[in-house]
């Protein structure tokens, strides 16, 4: 098989790039190891930037979550019994929108299939060869068929478990990580969402989030020990400890149920530098992590995409290659950038097990300046809507 560019990986960053490169005809074929209906029973996140947004109009694949999605003008911040709110559209005069990550993938590879795009799932034994020269090629099984595929690129879009950061030679690359020592416990429940917006609470019992997917699925997080098992906790245990994290005003609105779906997942920050070897370009949770606290995994994987979209298609148009030759720079500008946001974020809302009394100090005086200083939740906006690409 020949392609123009082999995308490894058929998540958000790889369909997204994929329907991208096919507005301006320019062909590829995205490989992933798992089935389609593996990668659509991931529970995900669901608050896009509003630079997201836009590639997804850009796409052609913006209609079912401009439909169905929540356009979020601000967020309610809690410590303890006090809540404020932080106006996202009065401060930056951009929004959010809260559509799953499901969707956006669900979406993505029903657009995928109108354009009959080539995409090849179980796909084992992926090897990336020759990535530092011209010609690149991509080997790989599916069943007990070897198969090929010469490209002109590569896009590693797997993920942090891909093999595509590390086709990188180790002493070509550096990673940058920091381990949270808590997790978040995830809930999901058909039951109607306890705040119009999200919820973000801190107090002195950790860390809790309320967020949703529609008026009647809620996503609910508690932090948790690292130790914690999903089956450590009951729905009624869930529940009563995420009554006791947000303010008596939320938890009297709150409405309980069975959870659906109930996982742990944990925190960490990293990111690989650099995003690019030769004709492999890294894009997504390949090249970086960040904690879910600010919603930043799945929108910078976005951005990233849209500097790859931009470098390529000079490429292929004109075989100038000062876009590519720039994409790892301007995506890890960017990327950095989310990466503080979001141990910010973190740092600030969480209880971390060793803090001292002076830690918890700073933690309280700085939830205090947020709170009452318009140019702190003004910063705090536009990160959280997103800062341009
Ligand atoms: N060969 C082929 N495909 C692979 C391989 C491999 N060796 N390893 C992983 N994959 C596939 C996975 O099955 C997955 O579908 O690559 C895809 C990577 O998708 P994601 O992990 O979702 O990463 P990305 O597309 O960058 O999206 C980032 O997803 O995990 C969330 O929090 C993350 O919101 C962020 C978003
Ligand atoms: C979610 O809805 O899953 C979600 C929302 C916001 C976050 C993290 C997760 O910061």
């Amino acid at each position: 098989m020949r392609t123009q560019v082999a995308i490894i990986g058929g998540g958000p960053s790889g369909l997204l790039l994929g329907q991208l490169l096919a507005t301006r005809g320019i062909d590829c074929i995205i490989l992933d190891r798992q089935s389609r209906d593996h990668v659509l029973g991931r529970i995900r996140a669901g608050v896009l930037e509003r630079g997201f947004t836009d590639l997804l109009e850009e796409a052609g694949v913006a209609d079912r979550m401009k439909r169905e999605g929540f356009v979020h003008d601000g967020a309610l911040i809690s410590y303890g019994e006090e809540a404020f709110r932080i106006d996202f559209k009065a401060l930056t005069g951009h929004a959010v929108t809260v559509y799953g990550q499901t969707e956006v993938t669900r979406d993505l590879y029903e657009a995928r299939d109108r354009i009959a795009g080539q995409t090849i799932h179980d796909a084992e034994d992926v090897v990336i060869h020759d990535a530092d020269s011209n010609a690149p090629f991509v080997t790989f099984k599916v069943g007990d068929q070897s198969l090929r595929i010469e490209c002109d690129v590569v896009a590693g879009c797997d993920g942090f478990h891909g093999v595509s950061r590390t086709t990188i030679p180790a002493d070509r690359r550096q990673a940058f990580e920091k381990v949270y020592p808590f997790g978040w416990l995830g809930v999901l429940s058909r039951t109607p969402p306890v705040n119009h917006e999200l919820v973000y609470a801190s107090s002195d019992r950790g860390f809790a989030l309320c967020s949703m997917r529609n008026t009647n699925l809620s996503r609910y997080y508690i932090q948790c020990d690292l130790s914690d098992r999903p089956e450590d906790w009951t729905d009624a245990a869930f529940w009563q400890e995420l009554k006791r994290r947000i303010p008596a005003a939320q938890a009297a609105n709150l409405v309980t149920g069975p959870s659906i779906e109930k996982s742990i997942a944990p925190l960490r920050s990293f990111v690989s530098e650099p995003m690019r070897w030769g004709r492999l370009f890294l894009c997504g949770d390949a090249a970086h992590i960040v904690p879910p606290t600010g919603a930043k995994g799945l929108n910078t994987a976005a951005s990233d995409v849209h500097y790859l979209f931009e470098g390529l298609t000079q490429f292929f148009a004109t075989g100038q290659t000062t876009g590519i030759d720039s994409y790892s720079a301007r995506a890890l500008a960017r990327v950095w950038k989310a990466e503080r946001f979001s141990w910010w974020f973190s740092s600030l809302m969480h209880r971390f097990p060793d803090q001292s009394a002076f830690d918890l100090r700073m933690q309280q005086a700085e939830i205090a300046f947020l709170r009452s200083h318009e140019s702190a939740q003004r910063a705090m906006a536009e990160n959280y809507v997103g800062l341009p690409y």
